[in-house]
């Protein structure tokens, strides 16, 4: 049973509450919600008032994604916002700790994600803390990547770490060039979260697409 995350990034713009409500019908499990600042990431997306409007359009579950410098800015209002899971990175972070226990302390889950090259191994210390590790399987920052194959590995190595710290209800999740070509090997390596910008909001039948994946 795998968690299906359609990635916003990839939505028409000038119609977001319409393609939410689109892969909510189409069998979305969650949304995930790229916020880029434009310093961590090359690119630059919404902010909080754009998650806070959609709030009221769908009951899907938000998952925020913070590509940015200095997350720990963003935390009260995500919560606000009625955010479940808030991502950060853990090269974006460095007081982690702190950090993630102030967003379990505004009531949200805590996820950490790796960039590409960052090893598991970095979050050992908080692996007991998290409730979801994302692995970026993509450098962040666009929709409509090509996947990376090591990522696979980290996947695995993720579930590992979490096991081993007793932590087994935490979640594995993986973003970046997930469609109907790689999620084979994402399941088989053991990702919980999937995330999918263009294989969804990309295809014309979201509901079909969604399917695919699952
Ligand atoms: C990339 C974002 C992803 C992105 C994935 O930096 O974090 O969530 O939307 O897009 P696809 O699924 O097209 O690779
Ligand atoms: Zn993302």
């Amino acid at each position: 049973m795998v968690t299906i995350c359609p990635s916003l990034l990839s939505a028409d713009f000038s119609r977001l509450a319409d393609e939410v409500q689109d892969i909510e019908k189409g069998g979305a499990d969650c949304l995930h919600l790229d916020l880029m600042d434009g310093h961590f990431v090359p690119n630059l997306t919404f902010g909080v008032p754009l998650v806070a409007s959609l709030r009221s359009h769908t009951k899907l579950p938000f998952d925020a994604h913070l590509m940015v410098e200095h997350p720990e800015t963003y935390i009260e209002d995500l919560a606000k916002a009625g955010v479940t899971y808030i991502t950060v990175h853990q090269e974006a972070c460095v007081h982690l700790d702190r950090v993630i226990q102030q967003i379990h302390e505004a009531g949200m889950k805590a996820g950490v994600a790796l960039n590409p090259a960052t090893p598991v191994s970095t979050l050992s210390c908080v692996a007991s803390q998290l409730d979801m590790i994302l692995v970026m399987s993509v450098n962040p920052g666009f929709g409509g990547q090509k996947f990376i194959p090591y990522a696979l590995d980290k996947i695995r190595a993720a579930r590992t770490l979490l096991d081993q710290a007793g932590n087994c209800q935490a979640v594995v999740e993986v973003d970046g060039g997930v469609n109907a070509k790689t999620v084979g090997a994402v399941k088989e390596a053991g990702a919980d979260f999937l995330v999918a910008g263009s294989a969804v909001f990309g295809a014309p039948d979201r509901a079909a697409a969604i399917a695919a994946l699952r």
